[in-house]
């Protein structure tokens, strides 16, 4: 396609990873979404899409989290250039893994790819969350980073920001199962208290603390007894049908921990093999069939590169 033209794929990701509320997420091989970018003549940026969902974002560029994403790069170097962009929806909106990061990873690193990358990696990433605030409503990380920068991925302090890599012990698999249903993470943040009881507060950093370390030495038990949430779960809970029961036969068929990906609906396990993976992808799946709700199992390893450039 040369050097006017690029075409790449955002990853799904899950966030929160239960004890990590808007400061751990981890990026998964599948799905993704697919980005093309091509200069242009003219300024502006001209989206199309399609695939999941794709009807239900805005094509304007001020209001489409890849679009928004390319814009703040723009701006930040002060460039004119114009960009047609496609996008190819393979991560449904208001999924809960993180369809609007992938789209705003890939078109922001496609666009200072096409531009002879003026910036960094780690400098995209404040025009990559510009991106997925479009959608949130929310500056936060814990999708967009592991979007762009692979593995899992701890966000330290948003002010200033500090964005650090976790270790990605061998053996470790991701579930990620998707319900017939959206949530809107705007609304799904909107629900949430604004402040905590200093007694959850304190169980919280515990639990982070030990699933930090339980990385650090591969200790999946350690992880599995720290994968529990004061913050989001209580209240976002009853946004998903079936969801106890869904975590309970994630649980059963040996999980090391389950718990909502992001805002939900998706629910994420993590397990030591991908068999394992597979045959609590199936169980999550029959759970959710119990409550009406179809649903589609995501199985892989933790996708520890940035995405891919295709073509
Ligand atoms: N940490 C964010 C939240 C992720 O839970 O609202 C949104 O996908």
């Amino acid at each position: 396609m040369g050097n006017n033209s690029i075409k790449i794929k955002g990853n799904a990701s899950v966030a929160n990873v239960s004890c990590g509320f808007d400061c751990i997420g981890y990026s998964i091989s599948d799905p993704g979404d697919i980005i093309t970018l091509s200069k242009k003549d003219m300024s502006g940026i001209d989206i199309s899409m399609s695939g999941f969902g794709f009807d239900s974002i805005s094509s304007n560029p001020e209001k489409n989290t890849g679009g928004k994403a390319v814009l703040s790069l723009l701006d930040a170097i002060d460039s004119q250039q114009g960009f047609k962009l496609h996008i190819e929806k393979g991560i449904p909106p208001g999924s809960g893994i993180g369809s609007s990061s992938a789209s705003a990873a890939a078109a922001v690193l496609g666009a200072n790819e096409l531009l002879g990358n003026p910036l960094s990696l780690d400098e995209l990433l404040i025009h990559g969350m510009a991106g997925e605030a479009v959608a949130s409503g929310g500056f936060h990380a814990d999708n967009i980073a592991p979007a762009l920068f692979g593995g899992i991925i701890l966000v330290r302090s948003y002010d200033p920001l500090d964005i650090l890599k976790l270790p990605v012990p061998d053996n470790l698999f991701s579930t990620a199962v998707l319900p017939n249903m959206t949530i809107n993470t705007k609304e799904a943040r909107e629900i949430l208290p604004k402040n905590v009881p200093l007694k959850n507060a304190v169980e919280q950093a515990g639990n982070l603390a030990g699933f930090t370390l339980g990385l650090h030495e591969s200790n999946f038990e350690l992880l599995g007894r720290s994968m529990i949430d004061h913050f989001a779960e209580p209240h976002r809970a009853k946004l998903i049908p079936g969801y106890n029961k869904v975590r309970q036969s994630a649980l059963d068929f040996g999980a090391i921990g389950c718990g909502i990906s992001g805002s939900g609906p998706s629910v994420f396990a993590l397990s030591n093999s991908l068999e394992k993976a597979e045959e609590i992808g199936k169980a999550m799946v029959n759970a959710f069939k119990i409550v009406g709700l179809k649903s589609t199992a995501y199985n892989s390893p933790i996708h520890t590169n940035p995405p891919k450039i295709l073509d």
